[in-house]
C-alpha cells in the first residue's frame, strides 16, 4: 500500500484523528526526517535524536502501521513516496507538522468549550508565529500551487491579483508557468511588509509586488486578467466570502477570470472526510464551501462559464469569467 501514498494521501493521514498525535510528535522530534535518508533501527533513531528508546520504537511501529514508514526486518525507512517531503528546504513538511501540532493542541483545549457555545480562546499571532504559519503554508502550497499553475489555462494572462496571497507562493508558481505574467499580492500589512525581502535577488524581484491591507476594505484596482482566491474563502463566513468574490469579479478585465482554489466538500457537507474536518477547524468564523455555494456567488457576481476542476480528491479549482 505504501507506494500509493502521494501528497493527498499524506495530508489525509496527517488529518487522521487517531494518528495525529503520533505523526506530529514524530515531526517535532525529527523521526520522519531521520528515516528519510536511510533505514535505521528504532534504537539508532533514539540514540541519534536523544529520545527514549521504548517510546521511539512504539512511535515508529505506529507510523509503520499507518504506512508512513516501511519495515525491512529490524530496520525502518520512510515510505518512498514521502521522502521528498522530509529532506529539508522550502518544500519540507516540518513546518506544516508543527502547524498541525499547535492546531491540535488548540483543538484539545477548545473543542469541548466551543461545543458548549463558549468562545474559542485565541490570541493574535506574534510576528514569530506569523512567520511560522507562513513557512507552513509555503511548505504545503508550493507543490499544490505548481499543480494549479499546470491545470489552469494561463495563455494570454499577463496580470494577476493574488488576494490573501501570503508570501506569494501561488503567484510565483504562476509566474514560472507564464513568463509574461506580473503579479500583485494583497495580504495583511504584517505579511505584505515582510514578504518582498524574500524575493530580493531572485527571478521574481521585478514580477511580484505586495499591497498591505484588508481584503474586504482595500481597493483591488482593476483590469486584471486573473484574480486568485486561494485558500482564503474558507476563513470567512458566507456573506464575506461572497463579497470577496464580488470584489474580485469587479477587478477583472473583460474576459478575465476569478479562480478559487480551496478544499473540496460534498453538497451535504457530511461525506467528504477532509472537507468536513476542515470545516471544524474553521469553527465559527469560516467553513468549507460546497460547489453550489461557490457557483452561486460567482453567478451573483456576474461571472459566466463557471467550471470546476479537481486537484486530486481533496481540493478543487472553481473558476468563472467576466463577460
Ligand atoms: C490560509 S492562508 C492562504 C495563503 C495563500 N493564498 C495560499 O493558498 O497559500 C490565508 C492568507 O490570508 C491572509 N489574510 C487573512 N485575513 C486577511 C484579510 N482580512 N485581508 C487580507 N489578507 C488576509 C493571511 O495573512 C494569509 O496569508
Amino acid at each position: 500500500m505504501t507506494d500509493t501514498i502521494d501528497l493527498d494521501g499524506l495530508q489525509r493521514l496527517l488529518w487522521n484523528f487517531a494518528g495525529q498525535r503520533v505523526v506530529t510528535v514524530a515531526g517535532r522530534t525529527g523521526i520522519l526526517h531521520a528515516l528519510a535518508n536511510r533505514a535505521a533501527t528504532p534504537d539508532e533513531v533514539a540514540s541519534e535524536l536523544d529520545l527514549d528508546p521504548l517510546a521511539t520504537a512504539k512511535i515508529i511501529r505506529a507510523l509503520c502501521a499507518q504506512n508512513l514508514v516501511a519495515a525491512d526486518g529490524e530496520t525502518y525507512r520512510l515510505a518512498a513516496p514521502l521522502r521528498p517531503f522530509f529532506t529539508g528546504g522550502t518544500g519540507d513538511y516540518g513546518p506544516f507538522l508543527d502547524h498541525l501540532h499547535s492546531m491540535y493542541e488548540r483543538w484539545g483545549e477548545n473543542l469541548e468549550p466551543w461545543l458548549r457555545g463558549e468562545a474559542w480562546k485565541t490570541a493574535p499571532r506574534t510576528s514569530e508565529e506569523t512567520a511560522r504559519f507562513g513557512a507552513a503554508m509555503q511548505a504545503v502550497s508550493a507543490r499544490i500551487a505548481r499543480r494549479v499553475a499546470e491545470t489552469l489555462d494561463l495563455e494570454g494572462v499577463r496580470t494577476m491579483l493574488d488576494v490573501g496571497g501570503g508570501w506569494g507562493q501561488y503567484a510565483k508558481a504562476m509566474c514560472e508557468t507564464q513568463p509574461e505574467l506580473h503579479a500583485t499580492v494583497l495580504d495583511v500589512p504584517q505579511v505584505a511588509d515582510a514578504a518582498p525581502e524574500s524575493i530580493l535577488g531572485t527571478e521574481f524581484e521585478d514580477r511580484l509586488s505586495w499591497i498591505g491591507g484588508d481584503y474586504l476594505e482595500t481597493d483591488y484596482g482593476n483590469g486584471f486578467d486573473l484574480v486568485l482566491l486561494a485558500n482564503i474563502l474558507h476563513q470567512e463566513l458566507a456573506p464575506r466570502a461572497a463579497e470577496i468574490i464580488r470584489r474580485a469579479a469587479v477587478a477583472l478585465a473583460p474576459g478575465g477570470q476569478v479562480v478559487v482554489v480551496d478544499f473540496a466538500i460534498d453538497d451535504a457537507k457530511n461525506q467528504h472526510v477532509l472537507g468536513a474536518l476542515f470545516a471544524v477547524n474553521m469553527r465559527s468564523f469560516g467553513d468549507t464551501y460546497s460547489e453550489p455555494e461557490l457557483r452561486g456567488w460567482m453567478e451573483e457576481a456576474g461571472l459566466a462559464n463557471v467550471e470546476r476542476q479537481d486537484l486530486g480528491p481533496d481540493r478543487w479549482i472553481i473558476s468563472g469569467r467576466r463577460r
